[in-house]
């Protein structure tokens, strides 16, 4: 196990380039193996949920080859149809792994995924959708067990916007018999990406980035080369650590329409941004000013951004209200109050009185973006803070350490004790 030491108050400056989509990556790596020949996928982020997937993958009979940031995936000999429950078990989005083997082999056993560190996350909007397409299933020992000798297209409308079930639902029809069409469907830019890169196999989907998606199934699907565009979540957070530190960063190699709202919230807050085609430069302010954010299916302020943003209001002028409507995510708030924080949360929704200074102090984070606000935080904190729980920053974000030190940030990255 490890730890990040980080010895605040140096304020960001510099360039900076955002990786591959984590949110992305995992969707098209799993899409990959839709097809029976390789499909090359380049700009994927060396993170351990890609790894992981890779590795739920290969356990399928999947090949699958990693080098830098760039993957071969070949689905042509995947022969098992059932998932690894002690891979599955660590991430979510290996539930999509039950929409490729229905697709490819008519029959999934996928062990349903448990809660997690953000609460009860349940996957029955995309058991129906299996159902509607024809999948019969039975939930027994854990397992979904699913089974369909050839899914069949149909209209299926999504209870509440969903990011996984939009994508499980894209992966299981592609390949199924007549047209299928998701409404209420998510409108994320990485299932606009899911979709591109499907269509790139011959797939025939439109409507992507709407809220209504049509998949007319295909018979096969051949393989490709695809890139898969930056990650808005890193990106965003990358921002949030400019404003964070009053910094003056440039960050390179992103999409600035996909981080919308967080620009915007950012400049109401006084942070000031110029925009080129990928590039963003935030320029900030010593203190910021308290800003009210509610999280919402996008374009609305992204859940994945709320707790970097509360760091950034824990300092801010003022008073700021963060309300929380996708997961239940505050648990975290505890570990910014050890570091000087006046936070209150009420109802799913925090209330944070800005402090003029917070102070480093030993902290824990159990999720990845707590623990990338933990780290936000002790870059604007005055003193050492040791973070530890850092495994979970891994899953997600790109050698974030590296990065913010190449800005003038001060993280060791430490074995802990
Ligand atoms: C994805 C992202 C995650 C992001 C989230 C919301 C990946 C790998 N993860 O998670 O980073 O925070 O979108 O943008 O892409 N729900 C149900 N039943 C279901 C499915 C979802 O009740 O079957 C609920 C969830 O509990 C949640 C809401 O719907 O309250 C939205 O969840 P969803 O969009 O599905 O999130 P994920 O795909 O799990």
């Amino acid at each position: 196990m490890e730890k990040y030491v980080v010895y605040g108050g140096n304020r960001l400056k510099g360039q900076v380039a955002v990786s591959g989509a984590k949110n992305s990556a995992l969707a098209i790596i799993v899409a990959a193996a839709l097809a029976d020949e390789e499909c090359l996928l380049k700009n994927v982020p060396s993170e351990v949920d890609v790894y992981t997937i890779a590795e739920i993958l290969r356990d399928l009979g999947v090949k699958v080859e990693f080098h830098g940031n760039t993957m071969r995936v070949d689905g042509s000999c995947i022969r098992s149809y059932q998932a690894p429950y002690e891979l599955v078990r660590k991430m979510r989005a290996s539930f999509y792994t039950a929409g490729l083997l229905l697709a490819r082999l008519g029959k999934a056993e996928v062990p349903l995924p448990g809660g997690c560190s953000l609460g009860s996350r349940p996957v029955d909007f995309h058991i129906k959708g299996f159902q509607a397409l024809g999948a019969d299933i039975h939930i027994e020992h854990g397992l979904m067990k699913a089974e369909a000798t050839r899914l069949t297209g149909t209209k299926i409308y999504i209870n509440r916007s969903s990011v996984g079930t939009t994508i499980n639902l894209m992966i299981a029809s592609s390949l199924a018999q007549g047209t299928t069409i998701l409404e209420n469907a998510a409108k994320e830019p990485e299932i606009v990406d899911l979709a591109s890169f499907l269509n790139s196999m011959g797939a025939k989907i439109k409507g992507a980035g709407t809220n209504v998606i049509k998949i007319e199934g295909v018979k096969r699907l051949r393989g490709t080369e695809y890139s898969i565009i930056p990650d808005r979540i890193e990106a965003g957070t990358l921002m949030i650590a400019a404003a964070i530190t009053g910094g003056d960063v440039v960050i390179t190699d992103m999409v600035p329409e996909h981080v919308r709202s967080a620009v915007l919230n950012l400049q109401e807050a006084g942070v000031q941004i110029e925009e080129s085609l990928s590039e963003i430069r935030v320029y900030a302010p010593e203190r910021p000013r308290a800003v009210d954010v509610e999280t919402a299916p996008y374009p609305g302020f992204p859940t994945d951004l709320q707790q970097p943003f509360v760091s950034l209001m824990s300092i801010a002028q003022g008073t700021s209200i963060i309300r929380e409507n996708i997961f239940d995510r505050f648990r975290y708030v505890d570990e910014l109050r050890r570091m000087g924080a006046d936070i209150k949360v009420e109802h799913g929704t925090a209330i944070v009185r800005g402090v003029p200074k917070l102070t480093g102090a030993p902290v824990e984070t159990t999720d990845l973006r707590a623990g990338a606000a933990l780290v936000l935080a002790s870059l604007a904190a005055e003193g050492v803070t040791e973070i530890t729980g850092i495994e979970h920053i891994d899953r997600g974000y790109e050698a974030l350490d590296k990065k913010l030190n190449s800005l003038g940030a001060n993280i060791k990255r430490v074995q802990a004790d």
